[in-house]
């Protein structure tokens, strides 16, 4: 027995070194945690239950009998985060550059079926060079196993992607599926083909890390929600985003109180946050935060479409999903980029029982050349397509300017909003007064004598008419103009009344999302 005992601590020696000693050392040189180390940082110490350990590659092409490791490039299992069950993939670099083989597929299936069935969140931590070339189409099945699941997934629970390495070819559009990516800067890099295969294709030079790093994804692409400067600070917003989430579609959120902020708690300072000047910004974030619960608000996808903020806060310990125009970006317009990244939010509020709350601001959908071939169509209808679908509670505070078709979208009453407020600088209208005016009195202005005079006239007469949110109320469409001081409290009420609410949609297989 002695002799198995000794035989199986040395197996479990060779599982936990990974690729072995110099490729572990090569990781750490590079600034990198290994995948085992990953875990550890990430899970509740001692949580973690490794699975399919044992689990080796079959392939012998290309050389490949001479670097079987047990476990392979992935090490899978389930832990813990506050106490909540996860499953998690983490990708190991130091074996076969954590390429994907058809038995990683296997593994990663194993956990992501165990986490669906479960109603747990999955986690992946990427460093991979993508499909194992050597195994040819064997890898391209593991990584298509990996994709497949991620879709399936999408919906039944949460997925996260943790970008700490690369993450390329067809295996990037694992993390794609997901609902969040985390990638940290310098380290992480997800691209379809990297830079030799760019400079053979079309002749361009770019850098790993200009070509597919956190930046780029976070401002430019989209493709990322969060960028750290280090691995660790990572897991921390890992395991802070999942205190405001469900562990699936079938649980609520977790309910979290805080003893910094009372549930009827008002902020005089929010009488004085719009400035009386229509044209002059002001930071929403002021008014989000002082909203809700401790002021904890984490904002996600941060430095894509600043224009349009979206992410989670707590009031009186409910998790909500908030959404808002950001006044002092491009005014707070919707553009292409606004609109895809608040509909796939508003659409994981709602898969995930997480209610709305939208902050409006908005002076109307971005006009432009750029914004019209670019298809402002086809990408704006998906965010009132998102609105329109959620049967999470939707209650919605107009701050100031509610103008047209970008009124509409905001979760207005006529796409269900539930509960729709208005701070007395409301302004609801199809367009703002100038706009308007030159429209429908153009006639009247240049017949006139004294055509400025006229004009001015005709802007004062439009907004006492509609500069306010008393016509909307007037009709049904406005439940309350409320002070802004009472948001918090007004929130709060409204969550409670709403909170039974049981919405349906029409039966169908799914809906055609315009995409
Ligand atoms: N299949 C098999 N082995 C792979 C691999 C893959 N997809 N990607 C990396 N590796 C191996 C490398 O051959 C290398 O092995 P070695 O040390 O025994 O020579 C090891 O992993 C480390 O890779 P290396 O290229 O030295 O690391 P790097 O940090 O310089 O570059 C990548 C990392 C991912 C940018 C680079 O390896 C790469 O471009 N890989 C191919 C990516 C790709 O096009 N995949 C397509 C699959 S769909």
């Amino acid at each position: 027995m002695n002799d198995k005992l000794t035989e199986l601590e040395a197996k479990k020696k060779e599982i936990a070194g990974g690729g072995g000693e110099a490729r572990v050392k090569a990781q750490h040189a590079r600034g990198k945690l290994t995948a085992r180390e990953r875990i550890e940082k990430l899970l509740d110490a001692g949580s973690f239950v490794e699975l399919s350990a044992f689990c080796a590659h079959r392939a012998s092409d290309f050389g490949l009998g001479d670097t079987v490791h047990p476990g392979d490039a992935v090490v899978t299992g389930g832990g813990t985060i506050d106490g909540r069950k996860v499953f998690i993939y983490s990708q190991d670099f130091t074996v076969l550059g954590g390429s994907i083989s058809e038995v990683v597929g296997q593994k990663v299936r194993q956990i992501v079926e165990m986490a669906i069935d479960q109603d747990a969140p999955l986690i992946a931590i990427n460093d991979s060079g993508g499909a194992r070339i050597q195994e040819g189409v064997a890898s391209l099945c593991g990584v298509g196993d990996i994709l497949l699941l991620n879709a399936l997934a999408s919906g039944s629970i949460p997925q996260i992607s943790i970008i700490v390495g690369p993450s390329a070819g067809g295996a990037v559009y694992g993390p794609a599926l997901t609902d969040f990516v985390f990638m940290v800067k310098g380290m992480g890099q997800m691209y379809i083909t990297g830079p030799d295969v760019v400079k053979a294709v079309t002749g361009e030079d770019v850098t790993h890390e200009a070509l597919g790093g956190a930046d780029v994804h976070a401002k430019k692409s989209g493709v990322s929600h969060f960028t750290f400067n280090s691995e660790v600070d990572c897991y921390d917003a890992v395991r802070r985003l999942l205190s405001f989430i469900p562990s699936s579609f079938r649980d609520p959120p977790p309910r979290i109180g805080t003893k910094k902020t009372h549930a009827l708690q008002i902020d005089e300072t929010l009488n004085a946050v719009v400035p009386d000047d229509p044209k002059k910004a002001y930071d929403m974030k002021k008014i989000i935060t002082a909203v809700v619960d401790g002021g904890d608000f984490m904002e996600t996808h941060a430095a894509f479409a600043p224009n349009m903020i979206v992410g989670f806060g707590r009031l009186d310990g409910q998790s909500v999903g908030i959404v808002a125009q950001q006044p002092n970006y491009l005014a707070g317009v919707i553009d292409i980029n606004a609109s895809i990244k608040a509909a796939r939010f508003v659409r994981f509020c709602d898969a995930f029982n997480i209610p709305l709350i939208s902050f409006v601001d908005v002076p109307g959908f971005m006009p432009g050349v750029d914004q019209e071939h670019g298809g402002i169509i086809r990408h704006g209808a998906k965010l009132i397509f998102a609105y329109a679908e959620a049967t999470v509670p939707k209650i919605t505070v107009i701050t100031r300017k509610a103008y047209g078709g970008a009124y509409i979208v905001m979760s207005s009453r006529h796409l269900r909003g539930d509960i729709n407020l208005a701070w007395p600088c409301a302004e609801i209208a199809v367009m703002g007064a100038e706009g308007a005016v030159a429209v429908i009195h153009r006639k009247k202005i240049t017949e006139s004598t004294e055509p400025e005079a006229e004009r001015q006239r005709c802007v004062s007469e439009y907004r006492e008419k509609f500069d306010n949110p008393y016509q909307a109320a007037a009709l049904g469409y406005i439940d309350d103009v409320i002070i802004p001081a009472e948001t918090r409290p007004k929130l709060i009420q409204a969550l409670k009344v709403l909170a039974g609410k049981k919405g349906k949609n029409p039966a169908k297989k799914h809906g055609n999302i315009p995409l």
